[in-house]
């Protein structure tokens, strides 16, 4: 008579943490009712509970069926007529507590019990402070799946998966959950503190409530995100600046740069800079105009005559406005003026590449970085600390870097130096109150695969490398985001502690997720490619148990910029009548929302207004609309108030006023495209 419903079988053979368990011969149906919930049993990736007195083991089943049959007893009759499932241990519960690893054995015949939703709300219902909710398993819809918040950041963490598996929402769902806590739960940890590291761009929008962002093209509530070059090392500035140069015209600049910072140093004496010990390393700012225009001089001066005591000199630059100086062409031969030699360096062409940049405006963030850029002397009205506090030191718990206009050719240096930054900071300050042990700080890095392959020689492998290693102690936390994890730094993912792991269908990347997996759970990884989109198999130090978990959905208006396009419908559409000159504007001005940019605010006054003759329409917020074909201008009365939007053309004003929605449409195609002026 089958006493115990939850009764799977008996442990039949013990190798190490795996056992292989006789399936009682009362299951064989394959389900089990209990408490009025069906289990399956035998799932792959479900847990079972082998009691053993005082506490319990636990242990996730891998293999079920011919696999799990132990050899020996393949072929004979009694290992035909049984079945056999496979299980690995993980760890065992005293009371409620769950420790990984196991201090026994299990014995040969020792029940093996089915794991019902009540042990697993044992295990994760007990509240502890220090938690963070960011699912729900997926076996079981009650019970939430917690992270534990210090071993998540000190011990680092990656999160894998294939594009569009829901990486980037699981992310933004976990982050908020860190900064405002959970919908009817606890309420967050109000001094979080979160770097995220957003090449997409895809954040901003989500978190919007609970971070500060930072972008090139700043908007609205925005910061500009500016990055001093004088920050960076001057070694890999110069590479990106002014390409590959040798070794004694490298050598040269260095020497000139480390002689600017030492003038500026010694000038403004900066609190803990000692002038004795700096080297062209030192984070202290110097222009790289003067430079540019110092090191041009020699290189295209000529001289008036024989001795060198008069240059041949026509206009005198200005290093300031970049023009470089004018000198008589030289003459052939011994003839006059004569070619300069003193001080002469060869690198005409990387200079001109330096100015080229200097330039450029996209490179503004760094090379005229606002407040930060030097003058001529080196002079700044804002310095490091500056820089640092507005990144940290602000009252919402996430900051995120939007480095989506960033070009790539910069990326990883960028992301190197600003690693660099925050990290000789924390590093440093340790034993302060705005340091990394008194206030962690965790640095999420969104595709990651992009600059910390293992082929890149950048700043940013080296940075992140050093922060994995050494960062626990420091108080600073990584947090590994990718989709190629084959192609990330091995040292890297071998220091992530925690892994969630999301679907996951290149099978080179699989066994790169697997062999990096800190639990032996060679059953769980094979269900990675048939996981469901926001499904993760979290594992590792944060995880009380390996899990398979329905990460949740954050709140619509709250989800990551990241959707899928839903091509049918936009197929499916009417056509409409297109204007590719806003694409081309966009892409040149690198701005996504280039012609929202253009519109202007300033109201017109009554003689310049044109009379217009306006329909009533039936719309929740818009109450008439007039259009003149000839101007091209369009007027619409809102609740609020009446507005011009020029250069409509006629058929979008036919369309719009087809639409079964005139505000949404208004919202759509008309708010973003048109300039417009209040009347
Ligand atoms: N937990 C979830 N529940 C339901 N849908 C989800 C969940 N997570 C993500 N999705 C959906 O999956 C799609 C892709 O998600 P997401 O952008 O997070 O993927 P990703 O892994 O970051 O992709 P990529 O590698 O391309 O950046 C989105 O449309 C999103 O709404
Ligand atoms: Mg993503």
């Amino acid at each position: 008579m089958k006493t115990q419903p939850t009764l799977l079988g008996h442990v039949g053979a013990v190798s190490g943490a795996k056992i292989s368990v006789r399936q009682s011969p009362a299951v064989s149906s394959g389900i089990s009712i209990i408490g009025g919930k069906s289990y399956k049993i035998g799932q792959v990736g479900s847990f079972v509970r082998i009691p053993q007195g005082y506490h319990d083991l636990y242990g996730l089943v891998s293999e079920a069926g011919a696999n799990a049959t132990p050899e020996t007893l393949l072929g004979s009759t009694s290992g035909d007529s049984e079945r056999w499932i496979t299980v690995q241990l993980v760890g065992e519960v005293m009371g409620t507590s769950f420790e990984r690893g196991i201090s026994q054995y299990p014995n040969v015949n020792d029940e093996v019990h089915l794991v019902t939703e009540s042990d697993l709300a044992a295990i994760y219902g007990v509240e502890e402070q220090g938690q963070v909710v960011v699912g729900r398993l997926a076996s079981a819809d009650g019970i939430p799946v917690k992270l534990d918040l210090d071993k998540l950041v000190t011990r680092h963490s990656a999160v894998l998966g294939s594009t569009g598996s829901g990486k980037s929402t699981t992310v933004a769902s976990l982050l908020r959950s860190i900064a405002s806590g959970v919908e009817g739960s606890d309420a967050g940890f109000p001094s979080s503190r979160i770097l995220l590291l957003d090449i997409h761009g895809e954040y901003s929008h989500a978190l919007s409530d609970v971070a500060k962002v930072f972008r090139i093209n700043a908007e609205g509530t925005e910061s500009h995100l500016h990055l001093p070059y004088w920050a960076l090392d001057p070694t890999e500035l110069l590479g990106f600046i002014m390409g590959r140069l040798d070794d004694k015209p490298l050598t040269a600049i260095l020497d000139k740069i480390y002689a600017y910072k030492l003038r500026q140093a010694e000038a403004i004496p900066r609190a803990g800079l000692n002038v004795g010990s700096m080297t062209s390393d030192t984070p202290v700012p110097f222009s790289l105009k003067t430079l540019w225009f110092e090191l041009l001089e020699p290189e295209i001066k000529t001289w008036a005559n024989k001795e060198k005591t008069n240059p041949a000199i026509l206009e005198s630059g200005n290093a300031e406005t970049l023009t470089p100086p004018k000198y008589s062409p030289h003459g052939a031969g011994t003839s006059l003026p004569m070619m300069n030699q003193i001080g002469l360096l060869g690198i005409r062409k990387p200079l001109d590449q330096l100015r080229s940049r200097l330039l450029d405006k996209r490179y503004d963030f760094l090379l005229h970085p606002g407040e930060w850029e030097p003058d001529l002397d080196g002079n700044v009205s804002k310095d490091l600390d500056d820089l640092l506090g507005e990144w940290l030191g602000h009252d919402k718990s996430i900051t995120i870097l939007d480095l989506s206009g960033v070009p790539s050719v910069v990326l990883q240096q960028l992301i190197g130096a600003i690693l660099r930054i925050l990290y000789e900071a924390l590093f440093w300050g340790r034993g302060r109150s705005e340091g990394g042990i008194a206030r962690p700080l965790l640095v999420v890095m969104e595709e990651a695969h992009r600059y910390l392959s293992k082929e890149s020689t950048g700043p940013s492998r080296t940075m992140v490398q050093r922060i994995v290693k050494e960062g626990r102690k420091f108080g600073v936390g990584a947090m590994i985001v990718s989709q190629r994890p084959s192609e990330v730094d091995e040292t890297i993912l071998s220091q992530c502690g925690t892994f969630v792991a999301m679907r996951q269908t290149n099978s080179s990347d699989r066994s790169k997720v697997q062999a990096s997996l800190p639990d032996n759970l060679a059953g769980i990884v094979d269900s990675l490619p048939v996981l469901r989109t926001g499904e993760a198999i979290i594992t590792g130090e944060a995880a009380r148990l390996p899990v398979r978990c329905r990460i949740s959905l954050p709140p619509e208006g709250y989800r990551p910029n990241s959707e899928d396009p839903e091509v049918a419908k936009a197929w499916a559409s009417e056509r409409r009548t297109e204007n590719y000159e806003r694409l081309a504007a966009a892409w040149r001005a690198q701005n996504s929302q280039w012609a929202a940019n253009r519109i202007t605010r300033t109201p017109i006054n009554e003689e310049q207004n044109i009379a217009m003759e306006r329909e009533p329409v039936t719309s929740s917020n818009v109450i008439s609309v007039g259009y003149d074909a000839a101007l091209e201008t369009l007027e619409v009365e809102f609740q609020n108030g009446i507005y011009q939007y020029y250069n409509v053309p006629q058929p979008i004003h036919d369309e719009m006023m087809a639409a079964d929605s005139i505000g949404k449409f208004m919202h759509a195609y008309i708010k973003p495209s048109y300039p417009c002026a209040k009347v």
